[in-house]
């Protein structure tokens, strides 16, 4: 037995797109769904209340980040990362593969996994898919992710074709590793680069092994969005449809409805967390700055048609204030801001697949939005 159980409920008729819902040990989520990144065990600027105000169903913590400070066996000794942080909803844990290949000249892989030097003190520590799992299964989320390897863009052939078999044989690993298996559900990684058949190959590999959900990796990875979504649609059809489907590091809007069109369930993305810190609002009608001059005496809110905490309380002129100054309440109310919106959009998203009409909904949102990301 898996510890979630996915349903899927209808396609919509005029695109295709799933609706669905997966039961979790720590309750529901409805798909198409987006995750909130938690990358410390917290949503930066986020109390769990603010979360649940805003409906997040789901949230995303990693491994790496995790085991480096305070350390798993910590996390374990509290009583895992739910009661650590104080979330009772679904969590799901990156496996760490992605952060530790980001360090770039930092890090040196090997078949028997990966060294690397810490971020912050410089020390030395060795990954393996057995230690990912060891230190997702003290972790306890609900959902956890396999330790892969992200090929870079761009990346030639030959080096995409082995990172994806070393992915593969990572997979088998993770998978034997895994002791919790009616606690966590352990999902397997397509990888394959922006090469057809060489997602096909481990697409294939992949889900041989056999997982109770899968992601797609390496995309959004500084490729052009034509490409990511000419990848996402040849790959999405190469996966189960009883199975839930992840879409990992997307977050931008347009990516996330361009996504659900081709059969993704699930997105996560620091991105609307991220650009809140800096200053930048989603809106219905794309990006505010709100650094921006042209806000210095706009007395509306920062999207007119959103009905959140900040919106319905705060105003443009007062938030650009708070961002010129960097007073702390500018990151906290731009943060609940721009993950509103991302819920919602999925929110509006799936009601939208319920009534077979994701494509209007689509280039509605895209009349007003713009196509820019
Ligand atoms: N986050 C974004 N892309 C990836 C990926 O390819 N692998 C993992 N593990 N995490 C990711
Ligand atoms: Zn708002």
């Amino acid at each position: 037995m898996s510890a979630i159980k996915f349903e899927l409920i209808k396609t919509c008729k005029q695109t295709g797109a799933r609706l669905g819902k997966i039961q979790t040990p720590h309750g529901e989520i409805q798909t198409p769904i987006f995750m909130p990144v938690g990358t410390l065990a917290t949503v930066k600027a986020m109390t769990p209340e603010e979360l649940k105000d805003i409906n997040a169903q789901i949230i995303l913590s990693n491994t790496y980040h995790l085991y480096m400070r305070p350390g798993h066996e910590l996390v374990e000794k509290a009583g895992g990362l739910h009661k650590f942080m104080n979330w009772d909803r679904p969590i799901l844990t990156d496996s760490g593969g992605f952060q530790v290949f980001s360090l770039g000249p930092l890090r040196k892989i090997k078949e028997e996994g990966v060294e690397f030097r810490s971020h912050i003190d410089g020390s030395k520590h060795f990954i393996s898919p057995e230690k990912a799992i060891e230190i997702e299964n003290a972790l306890g989320a609900d959902i956890i992710m396999a330790f892969d390897e992200c090929a870079p863009y761009p990346a030639d052939r030959e080096y995409v074709k082995n990172s994806l078999e070393r992915t593969t044989r990572w997979a088998q690993r993770c998978k034997d590793a895994h002791k919790n298996t009616e606690r966590q559900a352990l999902f397997g990684i397509v990888q394959g680069g922006m090469y057809k058949d060489l997602r096909e190959q481990s697409a294939k590999e992949i889900t041989d092994i056999g997982f109770p959900g899968y992601a797609i990796g390496g995309l959004s990875v500084g490729e052009p969005k034509p490409i990511m979504y000419e990848v996402l649609e040849y790959t999405t059809p190469l996966l189960p449809e009883d199975k839930p489907r992840y879409l990992m590091g997307v977050g931008s809007p347009d990516d996330l409805i361009e996504g659900v069109l081709r059969g993704v369930d699930m997105f996560d993305c620091v991105l609307p967390t991220r650009i809140a810190r800096n200053g930048t609002a989603f809106t219905s009608q794309g990006k505010v700055v709100a650094r921006n001059a042209i806000y210095a005496d706009d007395f509306r809110p920062l999207d007119p048609e959103c009905d959140c905490y900040t919106c319905k309380n705060y105003t443009r002129a007062y938030i650009r204030h708070l961002v010129k100054c960097n007073e702390i309440l500018a990151s906290r109310l731009l943060t609940y801001h721009n993950l509103h919106f991302l819920l919602k959009l999925m929110e509006d998203v799936r009601t939208a697949i319920q009534e077979d009409r994701l494509m209007d909904f689509r280039n509605e949102f895209f009349e007003k939005y713009g196509y820019t990301k």
